[in-house]
């Protein structure tokens, strides 16, 4: 089955609003053609108003926030609701990363609500999960993955699937240099595709795009996105520059 990849850079805690400005021309300016592939910029929340106005005349690339709270608006102090992510346009939300797993104490139970909460609002989720590399290491991988999409997505419904991407992590090849091969990354995701299967049937396992996300730059990107279950990519570190960006998509994914 034909899926439509999706790229989405993930600027972390990067770019305030002039860098973002900067970036969005270049970026245009270097994207020459029209790959057939969604793209999606993740910029820190108070770049998405700058990201969103130099964004304006370029159809088909979208909005992401990095987070969401899991609450409606109120006293939760240094939060972010989804009304008001809405509100400014967004129209996708990164959940459940390993940074806010590993360094802000996200559990499957909170990344849980925040996925129920984001689909409240109608925003498109980008679902992400990802083994250590101690958990490979002791062989329980396929556990780790289930664990967090069978709780991850407790109560989202055959309907919310057709807006989630999951993005597939591996936790030590984050940020590390260190990208999973094309094989590990296949296995991996082809397990995650199994996994879907077994809680929503085989058509929405289907149509579920999976991104491969952890040290993707622009000399590997062909290589994964070869490989039948991969469907994208979710990019940190080469998403910082308008130049590899670019040519992680373009390498990626045929113009169309
Ligand atoms: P990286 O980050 O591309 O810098 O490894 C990926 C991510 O954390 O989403």
């Amino acid at each position: 089955m034909f899926r439509r990849p999706i790229f989405a850079a993930n600027w972390k805690m990067n770019k305030g609003p002039s860098d973002t400005q900067a970036f969005v021309k270049s970026f245009l300016s270097k994207l020459t053609g029209r790959p057939a592939c969604d793209i999606v910029i993740a910029a820190p929340f108070i770049s998405l108003p700058t990201l969103s106005e130099s964004l304006r005349d370029a159809r088909g690339v979208e909005m992401a926030a990095q987070n969401c709270s899991q609450f409606d608006d109120g006293a939760y102090t240094g939060e972010i609701s989804v009304k008001m992510l809405r509100e400014i346009l967004v129209r996708h939300v990164i959940i459940g990363h390993s940074e806010r797993r590993s360094i802000f104490g996200e559990t499957n139970a909170v990344i849980n609500a925040k996925m129920k909460k984001a689909r409240e609002a109608g925003l498109k989720l980008i679902f992400c999960i990802g083994e250590t590399l101690e958990e490979r290491n002791a062989g329980i991988l396929e556990n780790v993955l289930r664990t967090q999409i069978t709780e991850g997505l407790a109560g989202i419904t055959a309907e919310d699937m057709d807006d989630t991407v999951i993005a597939y992590e591996p936790v030590w090849a984050i940020g590390t240099g260190v990208t999973a091969t094309a094989a590990q990354a296949q296995e991996a995701h082809a397990f995650v595709r199994s996994v879907v299967t077994e809680l929503y049937g085989s058509e929405i396992a289907q149509k579920l795009r999976i991104q491969y996300g952890g040290s993707v730059k622009p000399n590997n990107a062909a290589e994964l996105m070869a490989c039948p279950d991969i469907d994208g990519a979710l990019i940190g570190g080469a998403s910082l520059e308008a130049q590899s960006f670019v040519d992680i998509i373009v390498n990626g994914c045929p113009a169309d």
